[in-house]
């Protein structure tokens, strides 16, 4: 029998496989479909301290072995997010929590780690400063290092919960802004957001999103994901959550082979809402394929 466990920060999860931010909700639409139990973790949607409606629409682009969004955060806030989804999601989801939080200040983002640092269910606090799809906040505090610092520690300063943040594949050089982030105090990585990209509808002549740009995610992804992550894991030596285009069990391993310590699923579920489960049975068979009895002593391990 192999060992899928994996540990993040001293938190020991069954499987490495954790839905992402934004692609699973709070959990409720899946729930009905699968025992969320079998997850390694759960990650939910991105929460600001206030309710966000959103981008206009067309939000979403069809793009070849993937698909661009331009969600622009929406969200109920963070009071609705602990007072209402949580207490529904705790009902049927017993694993620790990936609480994913943004802002448009350092202030803000402390302001949601801090309440939801708070919470027991809560296991890690990954912080958001790669969202492409909003202006003033997101990606603009994750593609400058000294910002990406000064958001890590503004952060680590109100929570004892480990700090993971989630960084933007649309910078020259990611290991510099992952060496901030460690310098600043993040326990650990989570790699990679969308890519900035965008479609033109060839009837109307203008961009199909609302927003103009979204971001890339799914397969397309996947082997730049896996680039990052390879030399995220080169340059930090805290724990990484690797994520980009994840849609096999072979891809888990080929991640974690890469450097990840976990990894995240994101736009397989909206193709398939069962890709997590599907993942998650189909890992210990490509395990045993592949000579793992253990899959931790994996992590990194095509860098030796
Ligand atoms: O626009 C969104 O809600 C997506 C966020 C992200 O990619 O971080």
């Amino acid at each position: 029998m192999v060992d899928t466990s994996v540990t993040l920060s001293g938190l020991r999860l069954d499987n490495p496989v954790i839905p992402a931010s934004g692609a699973f909700g709070f959990g409720a639409e899946f729930a009905k479909l699968y025992d969320l139990n079998i997850l390694g973790a759960l990650a939910f949607k991105g929460t600001t301290v206030e309710p966000r409606f959103g981008n206009p629409t067309p939000r979403i682009a069809e793009a070849p072995m993937g698909m661009i969004n331009s969600v622009g955060l929406q969200n109920p806030g963070l009071e609705a997010v602990i007072n209402e989804e949580l207490p529904k999601l705790s009902e049927v989801f017993h694993k620790p929590l990936v609480a994913n939080i943004s802002g448009f200040s350092a202030e803000e983002y402390a302001a949601c780690a801090k309440a939801l640092g708070k919470l027991p269910q809560v296991g890690i606090i990954e912080v958001n400063i790669s969202c492409p799809n909003v202006h003033g906040g997101g990606m603009s505090f994750g593609v400058d290092s000294k910002l990406a610092a000064t958001v890590t520690r503004e952060v680590k300063a109100v929570t004892t919960k480990p700090v993971y943040i989630k960084l933007s594949p649309n910078v020259t050089d990611i290991t510099e802004i992952a060496t901030a982030c460690e310098e600043a105090g993040a326990d650990g990585l989570s790699l990679i957001n969308t890519l900035s990209a965008m479609r033109i509808d060839l009837k109307t002549r203008k961009p199909v999103l609302a927003n103009t740009f979204g971001g890339l995610s799914g397969p397309a992804i996947f082997p730049v994901a896996l680039r990052m992550v390879y030399q995220v894991y080169e340059a930090v030596s805290i724990p990484i959550i690797g994520m980009g285009g994840v849609s096999s069990a072979e891809d888990v391993i080929e991640m974690m082979l890469a450097g990840a310590s976990a990894v995240q699923i994101g736009a397989a579920n909206l193709r398939n809402p069962f890709a997590c489960a599907d993942i998650i049975r189909e890992l210990p068979r490509a395990m045993e394929k592949y000579g793992i009895n253990r899959l931790e002593d994996i992590i990194g391990g095509a860098h030796r």
